[in-house]
């Protein structure tokens, strides 16, 4: 990666008329209702983008929208790059760097996740208050990273503060049940096993999923404020494990998202 290359996908972009975002979300899995609210939408798809990773098959719809969200200038990631697909630390990370170079100034992330924390229920909405890497390496960990900002980038607080205490205040608002907590991330694809569910309970963890902690470390070391939400799809209980299936979890991930669009939506209007 290098920062001509950024140049380059950020000239293309703002040609095609994105223009100061003051806002980046990140769309998880089964999340991508929230384009509906996106006013005067320009598209791009990701493998027009120079630069932007190829995209596989199964993943032809993913694109950037640019737009207007609540009266606010926002860029859209509808389907990220996950290391399960083959991509690496810096493809999928690729795009927030991008993102930030538009000129985005907070960043939103979604995901869909499990639920450890068994008092959390699938449909329920978890705030992510700190994270654990188990993806086995850092999107930071390449030679020229003193290019692109700190190398040892400090992790003391990863999520934005006050982005969390608003969005709280929102959710009470809203009469929307928010869950806080720690999100864990692990390569995938294949779900966990019980002895892992078991392992991921000890270490602390509240969630588990595949993704956005490299986005977060990223966004880390661009000094972004970062807000992150998991929709909770299914019930990680290693003593009684139900299979689960993929429909399963976008299906609820679909149903749960309109409430994360609320308080999305809301935290932007009071930005
Ligand atoms: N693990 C378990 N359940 C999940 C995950 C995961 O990574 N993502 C969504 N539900």
């Amino acid at each position: 990666m290098t920062q001509n290359q950024i140049d380059e996908s950020v000239d293309y972009l703002n040609k095609r008329g994105f223009e100061n975002p003051e806002i980046g979300i990140v769309l998880g899995t089964g999340l991508g209702q929230l384009i509906d609210s996106i006013e005067n939408p320009i598209e791009a798809h990701y493998n027009h983008i120079p630069h932007f990773p190829l995209a596989t098959v199964e993943f032809h719809t993913g694109k950037l929208i640019y737009g207007t969200i609540e009266g606010k200038s926002a860029v859209v990631m509808q389907g990220r790059f996950h290391l399960y697909e083959g991509y690496d630390f810096l493809d999928i990370t690729y795009p927030i760097r991008v993102m930030h170079q538009l000129g985005i100034k907070k960043l939103f992330v979604s995901n869909a996740a499990g639920a450890i924390n068994l008092e959390f229920k699938k449909g329920d909405i978890m705030l992510i208050e700190d994270h654990i890497n188990l993806q086995g390496g850092s999107p930071l960990a390449f030679k020229n990273v003193g290019e692109f900002g700190d190398r040892f980038v400090d992790m003391s607080e990863p999520y934005d503060l006050q982005m969390r205490q608003k969005i709280e205040q929102i959710a009470t608002k809203e009469h929307i049940s928010l869950k806080k907590g720690v999100y864990a991330s692990v390569v995938g694809p294949q779900l966990e096993t019980k002895a892992e569910y078991r392992m991921l309970k000890i270490m602390g963890a509240d969630a588990v999923g595949m993704s956005t902690v490299p986005e977060v470390i990223v966004a880390n070391q661009l000094r972004l404020p970062i807000v992150a939400v998991s929709v909770l799809t299914d019930e990680c209980d290693p003593d009684n494990l139900q299979p689960v299936k993929v429909q399963e979890i976008l299906k609820i991930a679909g149903e749960t998202e309109p409430k994360m669009i609320r308080l999305f939506k809301e935290l932007i209007k009071e930005l």
